[in-house]
């Protein structure tokens, strides 16, 4: 008896997705190498906790299609793109990354309205609602350093958001967590 739950063509596109989140943590791990090797510590360990979230996102994709009794396949990575040329490089990326790979996942909400394919479509909602998150979070890099100086920014405001965003929560503020005593 087929007990596969998902079509080819959403299998296909998860599993697709899998892969791009791989990619996203590969990328992320090779900005973290370039931040602690350029000596801002504090900003690496961000990017590479970064990494994590992103190997976990591709976890739960994973997950999904093999619930759904279909089979994710790992394809073969490319490698990470060249190292940032600078933190206002590296952040402007990051934004970029987020913005390309919601793009992405509205792509998959599309497929699943399409095929009304519902359980697909509720299990992609989480990922719009993360998204929000991810892109907040990669604004408030850019304006973080912005207001430190941007590439002008003194060593001294460059060590204090280095130490800053090595204990940055991972998660940012959103409007859906937000209230008149905490707005
Ligand atoms: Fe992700
Ligand atoms: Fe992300």
């Amino acid at each position: 008896m087929d007990t596969k739950r998902i079509s080819a063509t959403l299998e296909e596109a998860l599993s697709t997705q899998m892969n791009v989140e791989l990619f996203q943590s590969h990328t992320y791990l090779s900005y973290g190498i370039w931040a602690t090797d350029k000596g801002y510590d504090g900003i690496g360990n961000f990017l590479m906790r970064h990494s994590l979230e992103e190997r976990n996102h591709a976890i739960k994709f994973m997950q999904y299609v093999l619930n759904r009794g279909g089979k994710p396949t790992v394809s073969a990575l490319k490698g990470a793109e060249g190292d940032p040329q600078n933190l206002t490089d590296c952040f402007n990326r990051v934004f970029k990354h987020e913005v390309e790979n919601t793009e992405k996942i509205y792509n998959l909400v599309n497929m699943a309205f399409e095929e009304k394919d519902w359980a697909t479509w509720n299990f992609l909602q989480w990922f719009v609602k993360e998204q929000i998150e991810e892109e907040t979070l990669a604004m408030d890099l850019i304006d973080k350093l912005k207001i430190a100086g941007g590439d002008r920014a003194t060593d001294e405001s460059l060590f204090n958001l280095d130490k800053d965003l090595g204990k940055a929560e991972d998660d940012a503020e959103l409007a859906r967590n937000a209230n008149s005593e905490n707005p």
